[in-house]
């Protein structure tokens, strides 16, 4: 069964989305490692790799149904930050957005009666809960702790030790 268009679009679209957050974290590690927090540089590393993880399983995807997967532009991260707190709540509010988009080709998906779509977005709907609550915790860590200088070192310890693990479902899906 070939993918209907609108989903494979859809989809296709989503591996440039991935890539930008992947893209984008690490405008946010290059941020943090300049303020000398190597901790939260690290922990932003980590997620752009898992960003692109994430583009690979859509990429994946879409070539294992016999789709043509094409590239367009990344765009440029432009945020600046005013405080260590700002990328973080721009954090949560990209993965609420990226949450957003996986929602609407669900959507698509469920209308057309996609039953395979949906069942490969099962994974990203589940990751998105998990990315945002993460993001949310990182901002109430950084509230809680970060307004000192012992308790910003402590949190930059802690985030300092994220370990990559490739999702099990793929980047290699
Ligand atoms: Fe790929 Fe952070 O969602």
């Amino acid at each position: 069964m070939m993918l209907d268009k609108k989903i494979a679009e859809m989809l296709n679209d989503q591996i440039n989305k991935e890539l930008y957050s992947a893209y984008l974290y690490l405008d946010f590690a290059n941020y943090y490692a300049d303020e000398g927090l190597d901790g939260f540089a690290h922990w932003y590393e980590v997620q752009a790799q898992e960003e692109r993880d994430h583009a690979m399983m859509l990429r994946r995807y879409l070539i294992n149904n016999g789709h043509r997967v094409t590239f367009g532009v990344i765009a440029k991260p432009d945020k600046t930050f005013e405080n260590h707190l700002a990328p973080l709540e721009a954090g949560l509010a990209h993965e609420q957005y990226v949450t957003s988009l996986i929602t609407d080709i669900y959507h698509v998906a469920f209308e057309k009666k996609d039953y395979r779509t949906m069942q490969f977005l099962d994974w990203f709907i589940k990751e998105q809960g998990e990315e945002e609550t993460n993001a949310d915790d990182m901002i109430k860590k950084m509230k809680l702790f970060g307004a000192d200088a012992k308790g910003l070192y402590a949190l930059n310890q802690e985030l300092a030790g994220r370990v990559y693990a490739p999702s099990a479902t793929g980047p290699a899906m």
